[in-house]
């Protein structure tokens, strides 16, 4: 998978050069591009935003330099999306489904907005990673991009996928590795009994009642 990212702030996305995703991209796996959007401006300062029209707080990003760094890096099987308080809000499965897609291109806002014509101009996809509001999509497309790329195929193990939480529904149950006993906390005793039928019913058990307590939404879907 190819992801590009159009930002005026390419030296947030360090995080994408650690861990599982860092592992990612060393394997071929995935390949991240950072274009920063000032490159497009065509002001002689480089100017990238400005006032809103009928007046209001803050400033808005231009239309020009983002049009033009998005036709920079957009091809035909190109995913635009655009991380957004206004956008649906995103989720595992649609994590799974960006997961098949060739080339995404996620467009970072800035200031206290986007010239609504970006979305005029192009098909994006808006989403939300929660109902708060953040300084700009640079977290939310690095949110995004850790839940997408796990979901590329061969970036995990697929064992590890399959029991996580949301995979089916739920919450995941709880779990323990050595010492067995560690200032007197004990790890429950069924996961010690090698009776993996026992083992699968008391997570099953444990991964119902933690999502009836902190999301019994997720068991009305
Ligand atoms: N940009 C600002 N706040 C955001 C949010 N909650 N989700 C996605 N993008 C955002």
């Amino acid at each position: 998978m190819k992801i590009d990212i159009l930002t005026l702030f390419p030296d947030s996305f360090s995080y994408l050069d650690s861990s599982i995703i860092a592992r990612a991209k060393t394997k071929g796996l995935l390949e991240v591009n950072i274009t920063n959007i000032r490159d497009f401006s065509s002001d002689k300062h480089k100017k990238c935003d400005d006032y809103p029209f009928g007046g209001g707080a803050g400033m808005l990003m231009m239309i020009q330099p983002l049009y033009d760094a998005i036709k920079s890096v957009k091809k035909r099987n190109s995913t635009l999306i655009f991380p957004s308080p206004r956008g649906k809000v995103f989720d595992h499965s649609d994590a799974k489904i960006l997961a098949k897609e060739k080339h995404l291109v996620f467009i970072c806002g800035h200031y206290e907005g986007v010239d609504e014509r970006l979305f005029e101009l192009f098909d994006i996809k808006q989403f939300s990673i929660g109902d708060y509001v953040l300084t700009g999509g640079e977290l939310p497309s690095m949110v995004m991009i850790d839940s997408i790329a796990r979901q590329v195929k061969g970036v995990i193990s697929e064992d590890s996928l399959s029991e996580e939480s949301f995979s089916s529904g739920a919450l995941e149950y709880p779990q323990y590795t050595r010492p067995a006993v560690f200032k007197k906390k004990a790890v429950p005793q069924v996961l010690l009994s090698g009776n993996h039928q026992e083992i699968a019913r008391w997570r099953k058990e444990m991964s119902k009642k933690i999502t009836e307590t902190n999301r019994p939404d997720l068991l009305k879907k």
